[in-house]
């Protein structure tokens, strides 16, 4: 039975329900006083790169259909990862001035919001429009925070993808390693013809993090990954050791100027034929998807084969959110199954909800929806899914430095360190 375990929770297989149909759930929101005056809703979010605005335009499109008359505030900052955002954000929220709506992962991210004190409680939108019954257990269970539905999920991303660029594996008579041996071999041939063998881009300080925890789950599998976040896996074990020297090793190959491109900069790379592999997430086809780029391929990250590195994106509604009917008409239809099949597809991730049609998604998707329906399920903890922000922060950046010093026993002892404060929380 697949297992998914964060922190200290462990919830049984994310199982696909049986669908209950959730029909016009917009409507159901609750009435509050002073509706009629609503005619904005300002939605918080990250969303700006290729893939990215497009899906949340489509997103706005099917709220614009139900709600007309409601004119939205695309209150976007950009910065993968919510880099930038989440600070932006815990300003106004202590500061009284909170957005209608903004962007979530699912899992323990939401402790860093004082969810208690500032976020709405959702059980009963949860319970009138049917999504206790609309998303796999697993990821209800994940969503649930000290007894409450706090955010509504649009989407699953998956974190370990490597990208390739099926040109340059061709025309170099290659095939994308499915080992780190294989790997290297590949990433010789390559620089040897002047071809990048691996982007990355680290600017905003989370994608060193980002890679770091698919070369853990490689090193670990799936159960000694999730052992990091409850305690289970020491961070000295010797296979966080071996994860680290990997990634130094790795770092040999990548473009020199990494620190100043972004995640989406670094795939650029792939597109102009000078890069041959990159390992992001799967946000990335949909950025491929919006520059009309096909000839990329993709597998799991070499060692996660039949592993799943989980994420998702949700939105919630603040406590004196100045729109809050307009608000909660907004969770209904990221709930919902017309705006998951709009958002999706073009954000690059596979709905959350079980019963969307797979047929308007494209291969990669397809794939995808195949894949998180066998693997085994872990959290991501770059996205939020697997530990506290303040723990996840530590974490990056920690591994943000390593990319350039790669000490890798000083690196592994400050990991140890962020465990030992943020396990004992
Ligand atoms: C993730 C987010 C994705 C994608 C990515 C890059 O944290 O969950 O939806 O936007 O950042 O910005």
């Amino acid at each position: 039975m697949r297992k998914l375990v964060v922190g200290a929770v462990s919830v049984s297989l994310w199982v696909f329900l049986s669908l209950a149909v959730y029909a016009g759930g917009a409507k159901e929101a609750p009435a509050t006083a002073g509706a009629a005056q609503q005619t904005k809703l300002e939605i918080f979010s990250w969303w700006t790169a290729g893939g990215e605005a497009e899906g949340l335009n489509a997103l706005y499109d099917v709220y614009h259909q139900q709600y007309p008359k409601v004119e939205i505030i695309n209150a976007t900052i950009a910065g993968g990862a919510g880099t930038n955002a989440k600070a932006v954000l815990s300003t106004r929220l202590t500061g009284g001035d909170p957005p209608d709506g903004f962007q979530l992962h699912a899992g323990l991210e939401v402790e860093k919001y004082d969810p208690v004190r500032y976020l709405q409680p959702l059980d009963s939108l949860y319970a009138s429009a049917g999504l206790d019954k609309a998303f796999p257990k697993d990821l209800l269970a994940l969503l649930k925070y000290k007894g409450h539905y706090w955010g509504v999920p649009v989407n699953i991303h998956r974190a370990n993808v490597m990208w390739y660029n099926k040109k340059l594996f061709a025309d170099n008579n290659l095939k994308p390693p499915k080992t780190w041996g294989e790997f290297l071999s590949v990433a010789d041939v390559f620089r040897s013809k002047g071809i990048i063998p691996l982007v990355i881009g680290t600017k905003e300080g989370w994608e060193a993090g980002h890679t770091f925890e698919t070369f853990l789950i490689s090193a670990l599998g799936a159960d000694g990954y999730r052992g990091l976040w409850n305690g289970a896996t020491k961070w000295s074990d010797p296979r966080v050791t071996s994860a680290l020297e990997t990634f130094k090793r790795l770092v040999s190959y990548v473009n020199s100027d990494y620190s100043a491109l972004t995640w989406d900069q670094a795939a650029q790379y792939l597109v102009d034929n000078k890069g041959a592999m990159h390992i992001m997430g799967d946000w990335t086809n949909g950025w491929f998807t919006s520059k009309g780029y096909t000839g990329y391929g993709w597998q799991p990250v070499p060692g996660t084969a039949g592993i799943y590195d989980a994420l998702s994106d949700s939105f919630v509604v603040p406590k004196g959110a100045r729109n809050e009917v307009n608000a909660m008409n907004w969770l209904s239809v990221c709930g919902s199954k017309a705006g998951q099949e709009a958002f999706n597809p073009k954000k690059g991730s596979i709905p959350a909800r079980t019963d969307c049609n797979p047929a308007l998604f494209n291969e990669y998707l397809q794939s995808a929806m195949k894949d998180w329906s066998s693997d085994a399920i872990v959290p991501s903890v770059v996205h939020g899914a697997a530990a506290v922000e303040k723990w996840a922060t530590v974490y990056k950046d920690i591994l943000n430095s390593f990319v350039t010093k790669g000490d890798v026993a000083a690196t592994q002892a400050a990991l140890e360190q962020a465990a030992s404060e943020n396990l004992s929380m």
